[in-house]
C-alpha cells in the first residue's frame, strides 16, 4: 500500500463520493423513511453518515419515534425518543447493544431482531407478530390483528409515560446504572448500587402510601403505579381507587399526553411537563437535595439550604467533588487495613429512617465493631440516642446537622497513593535497566563489529527491544494509573 499513492487517493475519493452520496440520501429519506408500521421483511442498517439518531418509525401525530442512536460515535443503541427535544424515552435492552456499522441490522421477521453478522442476534423482542406500530403515548407495539402481544412499556428504562403500568416485576434504572426504583409490598422503593453485584442495592429512600381514599391489603394482590394524565403518580392495588396519589405542579391541567417521569442520573425520581416547546420540571420525589444519597458524591457533605462541602474540612468542595484518594478501591484495603480515619462532629445519614442500627452505650463501641469489619466504610452514632449506624458501602454523601451529639467516623482507602510510588520505583527500574542493557548492547555491537560484520543488524534489532520492552510496559502502566486517580 505504502508504495501505491495513486491508488489510495482514489480509493479515499471514491468513499467520499459514496459518503456525500448516501449522505444526501439519507437526508431526503429521514423524513420518508421513518414509516408509521413496519411489516415482516422489514431490514434496516445503520447509516454511516448519522451522526446521532436514524428514525426508523414514527406515531401518527409525529412526536415520537423509533430508532438508531450512536453512542459515542462507534456504538449503536435502538431507542423511542420524543422528536421535538431528542429525550431518549425507551431503550431497547436498557443501553448500547453493537456496532454501529453496515454489518448490524434491524430486522422484523414476527419478532424485532438486533442482528449483527459477527456476534448474532443481540437483541429480540421473542415474538411471532405481523406488525410493528408506535402508539401516539411512545408504547412500541408489536400487534397481530388489532391485539397487542408485545409492548415496550412492559420493559421501561428510566422513564415512565403516561397510561404506562409499573408493577412489581418491574425496574426503572437511572442512565448510569447506579440507582433503580422497585416496588414493594406496600411502597415505592429506591436503591443504588454503591457495591458491585449487590441486588437490588441498599434503599435509600422510600414512599409510603398515605392511603387516604383505600387502604392496601395484605391479600389484595401486588400494588402497580400509574402516571395519570390528571397529573399525579397513583398507586393502585386491586381497585380503581387509588391507595395513594402524588400529585404534580400541573395537577388537574387539560391535555393528555403531556407528562413523564424519569429516574434521573442522582438518584432522584423528576416528573416534566411538555409546555410545547421545553419539559417543565413537575414534581421531585426526593424534594430535598440533601436527602439524595449521594448529592455531593463520595466523602462529601451537604448542607441543607446551602449545597455542598467536604467531610474533611481540609478539602474543598470548588473541584466539584471531595474524594481525591482512590476510593473505589476493593474492599481488600479495608481487610488489609490500608486506610486511615477521618471523623467528623455534626453529621448524620440522609434518610437514616428507613436505615438499619444497632445501640451501642458509647461511640467508642461503635466504631470498634466496624474497625476490624471489612465489609464496613464506616459508622454514624448519636451520643444521645445510642444509634449506632454501620456504612456497609463506600461512604457517600453525609448530611450537615447542627447537633454536635451525631458523629461519625470514615475509613478512608490510601491505595492509589502507595501503588504510584510503586508504579514510579518499577518506572525507574525499568529505565535503569533500560540504560544498562542499551550500553551493553552498544558495547556488544561495538565487539560484534570488531569480530564479524556479517549479523550487525540482527544483533542491534534485537538488543535494542529487549532493553526497552519492560521500559515501556511499565510506562503505559503507571498512564493508567494516571488517568484513574484524576477521574
Ligand atoms: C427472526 O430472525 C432471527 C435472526 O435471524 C431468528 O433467530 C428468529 O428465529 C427469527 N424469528 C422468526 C419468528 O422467524
Ligand atoms: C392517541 O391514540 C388514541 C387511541 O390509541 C386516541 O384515542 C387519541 O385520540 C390519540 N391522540 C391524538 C392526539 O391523536
Ligand atoms: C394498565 O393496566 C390496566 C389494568 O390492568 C389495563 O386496563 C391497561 O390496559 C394497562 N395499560 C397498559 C398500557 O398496559
Ligand atoms: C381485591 O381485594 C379484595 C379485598 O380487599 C378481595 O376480596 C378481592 O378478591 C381482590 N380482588 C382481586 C382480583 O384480587
Ligand atoms: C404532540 O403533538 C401535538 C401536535 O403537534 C402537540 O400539540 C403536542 O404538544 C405534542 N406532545 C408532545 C408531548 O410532544
Ligand atoms: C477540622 O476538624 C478538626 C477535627 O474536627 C479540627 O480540629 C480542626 O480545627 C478543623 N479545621 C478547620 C480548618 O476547621
Ligand atoms: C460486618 O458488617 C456487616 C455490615 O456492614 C455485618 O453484616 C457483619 O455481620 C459484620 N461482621 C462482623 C464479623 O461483625
Ligand atoms: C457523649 O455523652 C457522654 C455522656 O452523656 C458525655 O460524657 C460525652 O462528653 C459525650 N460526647 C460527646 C462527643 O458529645
Amino acid at each position: 500500500m505504502n508504495d501505491k499513492p495513486n491508488e489510495l487517493t482514489r480509493v479515499h475519493s471514491f468513499i467520499l463520493l459514496v459518503a456525500l452520496l448516501t449522505h444526501s440520501i439519507a437526508t431526503v429519506a429521514a423524513g420518508s423513511t421513518a414509516v408509521q408500521e413496519l411489516l415482516k421483511g422489514f431490514t434496516a442498517t445503520p447509516d454511516s453518515s448519522v451522526a446521532s439518531f436514524q428514525p426508523l418509525l414514527i406515531d401518527s401525530i409525529g412526536n415520537y419515534s423509533l430508532g438508531f442512536v450512536r453512542v459515542d460515535q462507534s456504538q449503536l443503541a435502538l431507542a423511542v425518543i420524543h422528536i421535538p427535544s431528542h429525550e431518549q424515552l425507551w431503550v431497547a435492552g436498557n443501553g448500547v447493544l453493537t456496532k454501529w456499522s453496515s454489518q448490524t441490522q434491524l430486522l422484523f421477521n414476527g419478532s424485532l431482531v438486533i442482528y449483527n453478522e459477527q456476534t448474532g442476534v443481540v437483541w429480540s423482542s421473542h415474538t411471532d407478530g405481523e406488525r410493528v406500530r408506535l402508539s401516539n403515548m411512545s408504547n412500541l407495539l408489536i400487534e397481530i390483528g388489532s391485539l397487542t402481544i408485545w409492548q415496550s412499556f412492559d420493559f421501561p428504562y428510566n422513564t415512565l409515560m403516561e397510561g404506562q403500568n409499573f408493577t412489581s416485576d418491574m425496574t426503572l434504572v437511572s442512565s448510569n446504572g447506579l440507582y433503580s426504583m422497585k416496588l414493594g409490598l406496600d411502597f415505592i422503593g429506591f436503591y443504588a448500587k454503591f457495591v458491585a453485584n449487590s441486588d437490588p442495592g441498599l434503599l435509600y429512600f422510600q414512599h409510603n402510601p398515605m392511603e387516604a381514599k383505600a387502604q392496601v391489603m395484605k391479600d389484595a394482590g401486588p400494588i402497580r403505579v400509574i402516571l395519570s394524565s390528571d397529573g399525579f403518580l397513583g398507586m393502585y392495588q386491586n381497585g380503581t381507587a387509588p391507595v395513594d396519589v402524588q400529585p404534580f405542579s400541573s395537577f388537574q391541567q387539560p391535555g393528555t399526553g403531556n407528562r413523564r417521569v424519569r429516574l434521573e442520573p442522582d438518584g432522584n425520581l423528576i416528573g416534566y411537563y411538555w409546555a410545547r416547546s421545553s419539559w417543565l420540571v413537575d414534581f421531585k420525589q426526593i424534594s430535598d437535595q440533601c436527602d439524595l444519597p449521594s448529592s455531593c458524591g463520595p466523602y462529601g457533605m451537604c448542607q441543607r439550604g446551602k449545597g455542598c462541602s467536604c467531610l474533611d474540612n481540609r478539602t474543598s468542595y470548588t473541584s466539584g467533588r471531595c474524594d481525591t484518594e482512590e476510593i473505589s478501591a476493593s474492599i481488600d484495603n479495608l481487610c488489609l487495613k490500608k486506610y486511615r480515619i477521618m471523623r467528623r462532629v455534626g453529621v448524620e445519614l440522609p434518610n437514616k429512617e428507613i436505615k438499619a442500627y444497632t445501640i451501642m452505650s458509647s461511640l467508642e463501641k461503635c466504631e470498634r465493631a466496624c474497625e476490624d469489619n471489612c465489609t464496613c466504610w464506616g459508622v454514624t452514632y448519636s451520643n444521645t440516642s445510642g444509634y449506632c449506624y454501620n456504612i456497609d458501602y463506600p461512604i457517600q454523601t453525609l448530611v450537615e446537622v447542627l447537633d454536635d451529639t451525631k458523629m461519625g467516623y470514615f475509613k478512608v482507602s490510601k491505595s492509589t497513593k502507595k501503588d504510584n510510588t510503586s508504579i514510579k520505583l518499577w518506572v525507574g527500574l525499568g529505565f535503569l535497566c533500560g540504560i544498562i542493557s542499551l550500553v551493553l548492547v552498544i558495547g556488544g555491537v561495538i565487539l560484534h563489529k570488531k569480530e564479524s560484520r556479517g549479523v550487525k543488524g540482527y544483533v542491534e534489532e534485537d538488543g535494542v527491544n529487549g532493553g526497552v520492552g519492560p521500559y515501556k510496559n511499565l510506562g503505559s502502566a503507571s498512564f493508567k494509573s494516571i488517568e484513574l486517580s484524576v477521574k
